[in-house]
C-alpha cells in the first residue's frame, strides 16, 4: 500500500475476529517501530508485546470497560452524542449505549498482539531529565503510529486504547503484573488483530484551513485550489 493512501485510510479498529496472526508478520508490525525517529536516536521506548497470555488481555479489556463506564457511563446521549455526529442518525444511539455501557471497548480480549508502549524519563546521562510529556509519550506514540500504519498496510487492524491504563491505580496494576520497573511508565496500548470487517471512513477531520496557519497564529492555510494566479 502507497504510504499516502495508507495513512489516509487507517482507522481505529475495535471489532477483531479472534483469529492468529502468522507470527512474520506481527514481527514485521513490531519491527515498524524501531524505526521511528527519537531524540540523540536514544530509542528510550520499551514495548511489551502480549500475545499468548490471555488472561492479561482479558484483564485490559475489563479494566477498559470498568473506565469507560465511569467516563461515559453518566452522561446521557442527548449531551454526548456529537461526538457521534459522523455517523447516520439511526446508528447514533445504539453506538453512544455501547460506549456507555463499555462493551465497544472489549476488543483487548480479540486482539492478536496487545502492545504496552512505556516510556521513561530517566534515560540521559544530562543533568535535565527529557520530559515524559515532550519525549517520553511523544517516541512511543510515534513509535505506536508506525506499528499502526504496519498493520494497516498488511490488511490488518489496530485501535489505540489508553482507558486501560488511564486510571493510576489500574496502570499500577498492569505495572505490577508486567514487572515494568518504577522507571518507565506505560503510555498506550495497542491492540492489533484481523477485523471483523472493515470500516467507513471517518470521521473526518477538520479542514487544512481549521488547523493550520499561514506564517502567523490565526491566518487560515489557503489551499492552492483557492489561490488567485499570481499576477505575472
Ligand atoms: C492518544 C490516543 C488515545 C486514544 N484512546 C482510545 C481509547 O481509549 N479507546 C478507543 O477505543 N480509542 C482510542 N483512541 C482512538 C481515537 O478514538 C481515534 O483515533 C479517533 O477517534 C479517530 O478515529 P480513527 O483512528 O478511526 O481515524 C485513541 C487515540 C489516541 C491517539
Amino acid at each position: 500500500m502507497e504510504l499516502l493512501e495508507a495513512i489516509k485510510t487507517r482507522r481505529s479498529i475495535r471489532e477483531f475476529t479472534g483469529e492468529r496472526i502468522p507470527d512474520e508478520h506481527i514481527e514485521m508490525i513490531l519491527d515498524a517501530a524501531r524505526y521511528a525517529p527519537s531524540p540523540e536516536n536514544l530509542q528510550m521506548w520499551r514495548y511489551v508485546v502480549i500475545r499468548e497470555d490471555q488472561e492479561m488481555k482479558d484483564l485490559i479489556a475489563e479494566l477498559s470497560m470498568e473506565v469507560a463506564r465511569q467516563v461515559f457511563g453518566a452522561q446521557p446521549y442527548e449531551l454526548t452524542g456529537g461526538r457521534l455526529w459522523y455517523l447516520p442518525d439511526h446508528l447514533r444511539p445504539t453506538e453512544f449505549e455501547k460506549i456507555r455501557d463499555g462493551s465497544l471497548f472489549i476488543y483487548p480480549k480479540y486482539a492478536d498482539t496487545v502492545v504496552i508502549g512505556c516510556a521513561s524519563e530517566s534515560f540521559t546521562d544530562s543533568h535535565l531529565p527529557y520530559a515524559m510529556h515532550l519525549f517520553g509519550s511523544v517516541v512511543v506514540a510515534m513509535g505506536m503510529l508506525q506499528m499502526w500504519l504496519a498493520s494497516h498496510s498488511l490488511g490488518y487492524g489496530a485501535g489505540w486504547m489508553a482507558l486501560a491504563i488511564a486510571d493510576a491505580r489500574q496502570r499500577e496494576m498492569i505495572c505490577e503484573r508486567l514487572g515494568v520497573p518504577r522507571t518507565w511508565e506505560p503510555i498506550g496500548v495497542l491492540c492489533i488483530g484481523v477485523p471483523k470487517e472493515k470500516r467507513m471512513l471517518g470521521p473526518s477531520r477538520f479542514p487544512l484551513e481549521g488547523v493550520m496557519y499561514s506564517e502567523r497564529w490565526g491566518i487560515p492555510y489557503r489551499r492552492v485550489a483557492f489561490r488567485k494566479e499570481k499576477a505575472k
